[in-house]
């Protein structure tokens, strides 16, 4: 069942009950500003990190599951209803929202009254612009009341949650005109606060939480609404809202539209107040003026489309497939996007106050953004770079605000250095910048202790040969990947974290997915060191990879696939021999990926493996059978019920992995199988089963040892984004830059029979039409009219248009 449609010209996805199976949300901001808003403009915003500068109130996990957001209260005689359908819940004549890029336009109609609320963070602003337009479409004048609502809590969001002995009391509030201020904490040591304004003239305001809705009411019945009057409540302690109350009189046919304005404003020290006690307010006044018109809001709409047209037109499909290239045109590159600014920060899933950046996933996510904003993704490596050890390890998480490591997780999650190479890799393949290898960036954010990025992949290449097992394949540590399979943990008490917890120090526990990992990444490491000059490095690291080649093929195949692990004890884990877990899917995508058994046919009868145990209907599980104890070796991934997250659910960041693997044994055809599992717009249909929202990946599918089978959870803010991305981009569709020229392999199913695609790539455009399907086998190419051999295209100078013809 579908709750929606599509619009691909408009690029958004049109929302047309509020009765969804889950709230779908939309993300806008750009750069500093975020806002997570659903379809019923539940949500919150925040400037850069959602745990300390969080202007609105959100309650995870509430009852109703959609709690806190930014709200028109609309009153038609003795009428209340909201267009937005959340909180009022009035039945609505019709309810429409469009989620697009970075926009959501939420419409609701209701007794003739049709009221259309527009949302966007407009470029280079640190603010939630709303312009609310009223249209009567009735025979009769209509006099309404509209109430503006949102809550305030910009001050830090744990305590916010957890500390009301203080924040019920350090509440604080200015008002100027139609403009209401949040100043908690102003009085101290912020030197920012929130503001919220109207383009019109109100006929009043309330700041003070209890007097607009009533101790004992909710949100979908505020007192002052019901009454239809403000109060001009003034918050003292307790909790800060902002509600402006405006009088609209509309003819019949007449529109009028309003300009909302919720923003974060920043003095500078020194400039913090006008006179004592009073808040300086120039900025604030300077963004507010800057949305004095509907027409401003025009614009700011207009700039934000050229800012998406022009990044998305950097990879541009067109297939016989409309989901195919909605997915690849607009879809999947929006969601790598978001995260890129997120991480895994701050979701519906994801409450914006635990986790920082982490390490591996952000070096990860960089794979589905690189070719967006590259120049960005340089900064975001030098980042990530400077949170690394000397030794190589790195923190597991950064703080985004400091970029700093944080010291609660700390390190010891052994694949994440490599994860470093294969993000470095991808930049310079991008960009051909090998510049970024110089660069001088510090350990540990110690500007005292500095060596090149180059040194830092090193360090990242040689932590893993510095860290091996008995079997030579590399030592665990608390985890590899899979953040759940914790060799060293042993837990048995119940307040212990699985990630921070080693009861047992040994030197024993090996992940046969990092052999993969340092496998796949040795001959980008091995060529970037011939970029900077260090060939015997270059030359012993292609030996090392033959070796922990070799490691893996003599200790860590089993049979019909590859091992998992070696526990603590030297156990095989993921193997025929176990009893459950007897297959993981880890180290078959990775381990083929990276070439291991591809020439004596292991790499075929791994892939069959993974078909006939782990394949279902709704994507691939993670291993099979469900653990459906506890184990204490093994830790986290024993711990969840059958079939969901790390114990056979549908990890979908890993299926791609499997697909890239179909790849590389030529298997276009089943790598599409597998993409169209997972790739949501081919979900719209399943909805009702599939629950999360249709344009954007899940992080985990219910497998099918689950009650609940096809089932997704946790949205938006997962690797899977980035690697689909890979898979569908690079593998099947076959167009991925590499340091000597543009690869154009495509392996991809039958049923897309031709395809073209613009690429714009170092400064070139690269228009690619292929011409019959490419299931397997090397294609010809000819480009600009001239056969070559094989299928990496040079580069072409800058400011070039390159044809190619691809044919099998
Ligand atoms: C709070 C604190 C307590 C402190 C008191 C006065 O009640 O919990 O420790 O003594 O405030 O500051
Ligand atoms: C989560 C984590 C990621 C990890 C994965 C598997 O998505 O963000 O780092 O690899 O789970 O455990």
């Amino acid at each position: 069942m579908r709750f929606g449609h599509f619009d691909d010209d408009a690029r958004e996805y049109v929302i047309t009950t509020p009765r969804t199976p889950y709230p779908w949300i939309n993300y806008l901001g750009t750069e500093d500003f975020f806002s997570l808003i659903s379809h019923t403009a539940g949500g919150y915003c925040f400037f850069r990190d959602a745990r300390f500068r969080r202007l609105i109130r959100f309650r995870y996990n509430n009852v109703p599951i959609d709690a806190g957001g930014r709200y028109f209260y609309i009153r038609d005689g003795e009428e209340v209803w909201t267009p937005s359908w959340m909180p009022v819940k009035a039945e609505l004549d019709r309810f429409e929202c469009r989620h697009g890029l970075g926009t959501t336009r939420i419409t609701g109609e209701r007794n003739g009254v049709v009221a259309e609320q527009l949302v966007l963070v407009p470029l280079g602003e640190s603010a939630e612009v709303h312009r609310l337009t009223l249209a009567n479409t009735g025979e009769v004048p209509k006099r309404l009341s509209v109430f503006s609502f949102v809550e305030f809590c910009l001050w830090n969001a744990w305590d916010d949650q957890t500390n009301f002995q203080r924040n019920l009391s350090t509440g604080q509030v200015e008002i100027e005109g139609g403009a209401i201020y949040h100043v908690t904490e102003y009085r101290e040591r912020r030197n920012h606060f929130a503001v919220f304004g109207v383009n019109a003239p109100i006929a009043g305001f309330d700041t003070d939480r209890e007097s607009f809705v009533g101790l004992y009411n909710g949100l979908h019945e505020p007192e002052v609404v019901l009454a239809g009057a403000a109060l001009g409540s003034v918050a003292s302690g307790w909790a800060p809202i902002g509600s402006h109350h405006l009088e609209v009189e509309l003819g019949p046919g007449e529109s009028r539209s309003f300009v909302f304005v919720l923003g974060y404003v920043e003095n500078p020290i020194d400039a913090k107040w006008k006179a004592p006690g009073v808040v300086n307010k120039e900025r604030a006044r300077a963004l507010l003026a800057r949305f004095d018109s509907s027409a401003r809001v025009d614009d700011a709409v207009a700039e934000l489309r050229g800012y998406w047209e022009g990044l998305l037109g950097t990879y541009v499909l067109s297939s016989p497939d409309e989901r195919l290239d909605r997915m690849v045109n607009t879809w999947n590159p929006y969601q790598c996007m978001v995260t890129f600014n997120m991480s895994r920060s701050a979701s519906y899933f994801e409450s914006g106050i635990g986790r920082g950046m982490g390490f591996r996933d952000s070096n990860q996510d960089l794979l589905g953004f690189v070719h967006l904003v590259p120049d960005r993704a340089r900064q975001r490596i030098l980042d990530i770079a400077a949170t690394q050890f000397t030794d190589g390890s790195a923190y597991h998480q950064y703080q985004p605000l400091t970029k700093r490591g944080n010291h609660d997780v700390g390190s010891g999650f052994n694949d994440d250095p490599l994860w470093l190479i294969e993000g470095t890799a991808a930049y310079v393949k991008e960009t051909g910048d090998t510049a970024i290898l110089a660069e001088d960036v510090p350990f540990d954010n110690d500007p005292a202790d500095t060596a090149t990025l180059f040194e830092h992949l090193k360090r990242s290449f040689h932590f893993t040969l510095e860290n091996l097992g008995p079997h030579g394949l590399p030592l665990i540590g608390r985890a590899d990947w899979n953040d759940c399979l914790n060799l060293n943990c042993f837990s048995e008490t119940s307040d212990e974290p699985y990630q921070t917890t080693a009861n047992r120090e040994g030197r024993t526990a090996e992940s046969v997915f990092i052999a993969g990992l340092f496998v796949h990444a040795a001959p980008d490491f091995a060529d970037l060191a011939e970029l900077v000059g260090e060939m015997d490095e270059a030359a012993a690291a292609r030996r090392h990879a033959q070796a922990m080649t070799d490691a893996v093929l003599e200790h860590a195949w089993d049979g019909e696939w590859f091992l998992r692990a070696y526990d603590f004890f030297g156990n095989k884990v993921g193997s025929r021999d176990c009893d459950e877990g007897k297959i993981l899917i880890e180290p078959q995508g990775f381990c083929i990926m990276a070439g291991i058994g591809v020439d004596d046919g292991r790499a075929v009868k791994a892939l069959d493996s993974v078909k006939a145990h782990l394949d279902t209907d709704f994507g691939i599980v993670l291993n099979q059978p469900a653990y459906s104890t506890y184990h204490v070796e093994l830790g986290e991934i024993s711990s969840y019920p059958p079939g969901y997250k790390e114990n056979a659910g549908i990890f979908c960041h890993n299926n791609p992995w499997v697909m890239i693997a179909e790849t590389v044994v030529g298997r276009g055809g089943r790598a599409f199988d597998y993409y169209r599992k997972i790739a949501p717009a081919y979900l719209e249909e399943i909805s009702e089963i599939h629950r999360m929202e249709p344009y954007v990946y899940s992080q985990m599918i219910a497998g099918r040892d689950a009650a609940r089978h096809g089932e997704a959870k946790n949205s938006w803010l997962t690797g899977t984004a980035a690697w689909n991305w890979v898979a569908i981009a690079h593998h099947m569709l076959g167009v991925r830059p590499e340091l000597g020229g543009l690869r154009v392999a495509p392996c991809i199913s039958s049923e897309i029979p031709g395809f073209t695609i613009t690429r714009r790539c170092r400064g070139s455009v690269y228009r690619i039409r292929v011409d019959n399907a490419c299931e397997l086998g090397e294609p010809r190419l000819v480009v600009d009219g001239r056969e070559i051999a094989g299928t990496l295209v040079p580069w072409a100078p800058p400011g070039t248009t390159v044809e190619i013809a691809c044919r099998t």
